[in-house]
């Protein structure tokens, strides 16, 4: 009987066959063994698939080495008391939907055993580097990359010396030098060992390489009466940092777009205690630079006095008046989109008192009040500086549309966001919102131009996020 050796057939079949056995968990020589009994038994011969060539070597994380499309991990047990708790990471990640092909180094076979690692698995365990049955095909290289990520999970001193230093002398560290995959370690060794200057030095060269880690924590170590940082971190917040580096890269619609946001009420001052102000809370115009900032937007808000945080990773200017909110809008000009979403008090004091004003016999003190600077109208109308985009609010209690219409032709911005604000909808200052995006293209047109789409009533997070959707739409029809 003739024998057949793989590694003298063409790369174009030792491609497909290398995918499929992967796909089937079995060896290429077994699936050379299926393919021959199915097409004996009258199956067609997998002729088309040939075609195309098996996946690049460098495939970005979210493209998935499976073709079923589930994520794969090859996961490498190193020799440490953790190895047992290896066996419940492969659980972990298998109830996420991602496959698991584990790798013991011999160390870790005096921990663990390849049978519990092949039983939760549900897939052959790979142990050594010069295993006739996956080596004829240089397995090792497989394992490095038909997965998305490598894990090793405990990853000991000793494993983590040869990683630094590029060893490649067993399974483990072959596929480790191999990759072309991310690699996630989860350190486990005793606190000294952990500490010492050669661990050190090596956990930094690895990091400057690019490993991603995780722990280890701190805390009691399976030897007695020691303690200190060296255990490795659970298995439930491994599988969580394995999700987070297998997620899809976010998208960045609004990258390299400056957005500028104003939010929140204004306060004008009547004497050094008081103020006239309003209800507005912030929440909306907050919750747009979040998902701006989240759409990858250098945001800057300028916000009026309000109880909230800033949203991580956006510029917050903090001011009390119309006119200080009009002076750092104009400052942190140019921008491509604006949003004025602050209640911004039309009117101010015009004779603010120096010092609190005082009771007299002479009745109340008369306030005269003058228009404050309208801040969305003054830079739609800029002529150099004017950004792109131009959106303003309608915050109304009555004929919401036909006065959102007007406002935007007076106003001279390009869409607004209406709203009913009616006390009893709850609007100010609650976490929903019910609006009407009336959008216009181009200035010289008439109100009957102006589009209207209705939203139904959701959470403020889903306007802003909704309302930033819409935006990077117009910014890359426009682009
Ligand atoms: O005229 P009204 O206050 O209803 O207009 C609301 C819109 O105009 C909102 O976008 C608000 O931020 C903006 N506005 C402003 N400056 C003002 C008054 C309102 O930017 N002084």
């Amino acid at each position: 009987m003739a024998s057949l050796t793989i590694r003298k057939l063409d790369d174009a079949i030792k491609s497909y066959l290398r995918l499929r056995s992967a796909q089937n968990g079995r060896s290429v020589e077994e699936e050379v063994r299926v393919i021959l009994r199915e097409y004996c038994e009258g199956s067609p011969a997998p002729t088309a698939s040939l075609t195309s060539p098996s996946a690049p070597a460098e495939r970005p994380v979210a493209e998935r080495a499976n073709a079923a499309g589930q994520a794969s991990v090859t996961l490498i047990i190193g020799g440490g008391i953790a190895a047992f708790k290896s066996m419940e990471l492969i659980r972990r990640l298998k109830e996420r939907h991602i496959d698991v092909r584990c790798v013991l180094t011999k160390a870790a076979q005096q921990f663990v055993t390849p049978l519990s690692a092949s039983a939760l698995s549900h897939e052959r365990v790979y142990t050594d580097l010069f295993d006739p049955g996956s080596e004829f095909d240089a397995g090792h290289i497989r394992l490095a990359r038909e997965c998305d990520l490598i894990v090793v999970a405990p990853a000991t001193a000793d494993l983590m010396a040869k990683m630094a230093q590029g060893h490649a002398d067993d399974l483990a560290s072959a596929i480790l030098l191999a990759a072309d995959r991310p690699i996630l370690l989860a350190p486990a060794m005793n606190p000294l060992m952990w500490n010492n200057a050669a661990t050190r030095r090596n956990v930094m060269q690895l990091r400057r390489d690019g490993i991603h880690m995780i722990g280890p924590s701190a805390g009691e170590m399976a030897e007695a009466n020691e303690a200190g940082i060296g255990r490795m971190s659970e298995a439930i917040e491994i599988a969580a940092a394995v999700v987070d580096i297998l997620r899809p890269p976010r998208p960045r619609p609004l990258a390299g777009k400056r957005v500028l946001i104003t939010a929140g009420p204004t306060h004008e001052a009547i004497d050094p205690v008081r103020y006239i102000a309003n209800r507005s809370s912030g929440k909306q115009g907050f919750a747009i630079a979040a998902a701006a900032q989240a759409a990858a937007a250098d945001v800057t808000l300028v916000s009026g006095p309000v109880e909230l945080r800033d949203p991580p990773g956006v510029t917050v200017i903090r001011v009390e008046s119309a006119r200080d909110m009009l002076h750092r809008v104009e400052a942190a000009l140019p921008a491509d989109i604006a949003i004025f979403a602050a209640a911004v008090a039309d009117w101010r004091v015009a004779n603010e008192g120096e010092q609190k004003l005082k009771k007299t016999a002479a009745g109340m003190p008369p306030l005269q009040l003058v228009e404050n600077p309208d801040i969305l109208a003054t830079i739609s109308k800029l002529k150099d500086r004017r950004p792109p985009l131009v959106i303003g609010f309608a915050a109304e209690t009555e004929h919401l549309i036909d006065n959102a219409k007007a406002k935007i032709a007076r106003k001279g911005c390009d869409w607004i966001v209406a709203n009913d604000v009616s006390p009893a909808l709850g609007v100010m200052g609650g976490d929903r919102n019910t609006v009407h995006l009336l959008t216009r293209d181009g200035t010289d047109i008439g109100v009957d131009d102006i589009k209207v789409d209705s939203w139904p009533v959701m959470t403020k997070e889903q306007v802003a996020t909704e309302l930033v959707a819409k935006i990077a739409k117009t910014v890359e029809k426009n682009s």
